[in-house]
């Protein structure tokens, strides 16, 4: 497949089949993520497969998820564009089953130079940017196999790193399910970006950004 199909083809999936993934599809994702770019030709990023359900459980239980729409969730969402309330709408319901369920979970874990709480400069976040590099071509290599998945971002890693031993000087950037689709996966539609609205030459010239 060509990068451009791959690509065009990554989505972010939140329904899984329970249909195993074969590990060399894996393997080959993982190693592309430890060809991207990297802060200090570093790459300290480190991956953990989760597959034991206790595990699981203690993670999602990091933090509180709702399992079906409410109308606290409804209202904080009174504000924002239809396609990103749609997004919410059928997400946030979902984070915790997509946690158990998807036949895969890859916790994403990477040295900060600054720890995220000093970090006073985009510079300081280097090390996030670049983890970040490494998981979307995870993402793509993933997505030329059809296979999806969805990154969730905890908000108390250091209960995460608890759970699986992490050490206190590194941190977790992402965990994220994976798995092929399920028939009836949701698909929100992507937004569309017109190229010509969001490229300048040479300077700055829009009034207002959008
Ligand atoms: C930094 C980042 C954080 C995200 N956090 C979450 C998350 O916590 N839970 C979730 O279900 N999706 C999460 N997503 C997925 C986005 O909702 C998704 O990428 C977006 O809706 C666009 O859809 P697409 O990936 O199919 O293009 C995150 C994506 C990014 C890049």
């Amino acid at each position: 497949m060509e990068l451009q199909e791959a690509i065009v083809k990554r989505r972010t999936i939140r329904d899984f089949s329970e249909q195993k993934i074969n590990p060399d599809i894996i393997n080959k994702a993982l190693l592309a993520g430890l060809k991207a770019p990297s802060y200090n030709h570093l790459k300290q990023w480190y991956f953990i497969l989760v597959s034991d359900r206790e595990k699981r459980i203690a993670l999602i239980h990091t933090e509180k998820m709702i399992e079906s729409v409410t109308e606290e969730l409804e209202e904080s969402l009174k504000d924002f564009d239809n396609l990103s309330k749609q997004m919410y709408l059928d997400a946030i319901p979902k984070q915790k089953r997509m946690m158990l369920s998807a036949p895969e979970l890859l916790v994403v874990v990477y040295k900060p130079k600054t720890q995220i709480a000093d970090s006073t400069r985009i510079y300081d976040l280097n090390c996030l940017a670049s983890v970040w590099c490494c998981i979307e071509n995870i993402l793509l290599s993933l997505a030329e196999d059809s296979v999806f998945g969805v990154t969730f971002i905890p908000q108390n890693t250091k209960a995460v790193k608890e759970v699986l031993n992490i050490p206190p000087e590194l941190e977790v950037a992402a965990i994220i399910p994976f798995g092929y689709k399920a028939n009836n996966a949701t698909l929100i539609p992507q937004k569309e970006v017109r190229l010509e609205d969001r490229l300048f030459m040479n300077r700055w010239t829009k009034e207002n950004p959008i």
